[in-house]
């Protein structure tokens, strides 16, 4: 059953992130006029504003003027989209802020998508052994997923996102306003993890979705502001169960293990988001398999992906089975020399036979199913060409 809130412009409603070490999570559409405010209750000598320069002149330019006029705050540019999520980018990063005089009492503000939130996240982290931050995410990612986790990370030489720790920002401001410019690929990567919890906790939210998504992401401003608000409820309902993120939040991974080896196997040609939807198809081919969900739950993956969302492009047809093996080995989230998986006992619901929510299974089992999924794609590749 879903909760609603009223689509007020202007008017902002406070939840939080119901972690372990929860953040005030401020959401709004159109709410930067109250930023200040918020930030008035907070003792800091110095803000450095990040973004990159593209989202500073759609949008971070109005809020780090309001900040700028009333506090010490610098201006601050981080690489586009992924390509920040690197040591090189961190290192510099840090080095520059402490030559610029960043002191224990500076607050770091990131504003921009997952990426920005990761490594400023991260930096924050770091510099003098954890200094405050407040993130302003301005994707569906971001606004729904990243900042309501409170993990923060660098990709690595062979896999997404292996140097990291857990940092939690002072608090989040998520106005989803910004969300009206974000590139289809990125709205739908957002929008695609919120189908995930309804695969994993709650059928009845894929039930919502089925009545607002379309593929072609047309939203009022009205529509755009309660799916975010309710995917975001979706996740915090899930994280009231595990405010670690160590035990029953490891069902958040579904499909992810597929999902990030595709990732790194693309080398940033593929979206988080529709790498994950491809590996949540595959997640919910080897539930079948193992004799868990029916053909018709399969079916209902390929219908929310493919046909509510937008989707539907085939996986590339050179990836092959022995190289999306190789690279889930290499997954962050491998224990040991074992691949385990999130499983999907029905849906809304995943198997929890070892007591963590993974699932030991067969290898050649998976091997088998890689090999069925990459086949069929391949046909769907020969019948669109
Ligand atoms: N910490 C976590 O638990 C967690 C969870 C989910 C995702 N992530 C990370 O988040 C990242 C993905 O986040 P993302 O999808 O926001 O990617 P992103 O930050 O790369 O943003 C996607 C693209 O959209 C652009 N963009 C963002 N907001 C915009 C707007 N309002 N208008 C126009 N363009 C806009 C960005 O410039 C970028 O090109 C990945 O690195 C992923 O690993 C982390």
């Amino acid at each position: 059953m879903q909760t609603t809130t009223e689509f007020i412009p202007g008017k902002v409603i406070t939840l939080s992130t119901e972690l372990a070490k929860p953040s005030p999570f401020y959401f709004g559409f159109d709410i930067e006029d109250e930023f200040v405010n918020v930030l008035d209750t907070y003792n800091f000598d110095k803000i450095f504003f990040f973004t990159e320069q593209h989202l500073f002149e759609l949008y971070g330019k109005a809020l780090y003027e309001k900040i700028a006029a009333k506090y010490p705050c610098s201006l601050e540019f981080v690489p586009n989209g992924e390509a920040c999520k690197y040591f090189p980018v961190l290192e510099r990063t840090c080095e520059d802020l402490i030559a610029k005089g960043v002191s224990k009492k500076s607050l770091l503000l990131a504003f921009g998508g997952g990426t920005v939130g990761n490594i400023i996240g991260l930096a924050a982290g770091l510099i003098y052994r954890g200094i405050g931050y407040i993130e302003v995410p301005t994707s569906m990612t971001g606004q729904t997923d990243s900042t309501l986790s409170n993990k923060q990370a660098v990709n690595g030489q062979t896999g997404k996102n292996h140097f990291g720790l857990y940092h939690s920002p002072m608090f989040i401001w998520s106005d989803t306003k910004y969300l009206k410019t974000e590139p289809p690929v990125s709205k739908r990567s957002g929008i695609i993890e919120g189908i995930k919890n309804g695969f994993i906790s709650d059928a009845s939210f894929l039930d919502y979705l089925d009545t607002v998504l379309n593929p072609e992401l047309n939203f009022s401003d009205e529509e755009l502001y309660d799916l975010a608000y309710q995917i975001i409820l979706s996740k915090l309902e899930i994280l009231k169960q595990d405010p670690s993120e160590k035990h029953y939040g490891i069902v958040l991974e579904y499909g992810h293990t597929f999902g990030h080896a595709i990732e790194w196997l693309e080398k940033g040609k593929m979206s988080h988001g529709e790498a994950v939807s491809h590996g949540m198809k595959i997640a919910a081919e080897l539930a079948c398999e193992l004799g868990f969900i029916s053909p018709k739950d399969v079916a209902l993956h390929y219908y929310m992906i493919e046909e509510k969302l937008g989707f539907n492009q085939p996986l590339p047809p050179y990836i092959t089975t022995e190289q999306l093996m190789n690279a889930m080995i290499c997954d962050n989230k491998k224990t040991g020399e074992d691949i385990r998986f999130v499983i999907l006992e029905n849906i809304g619901k995943c198997y929890n036979p070892e007591g963590d929510f993974l699932v030991t299974v067969d290898l050649n089992v998976v091997e088998n199913i890689v090999t069925q999924f990459i086949a069929s794609q391949q046909h769907d590749h020969q019948l669109a060409a």
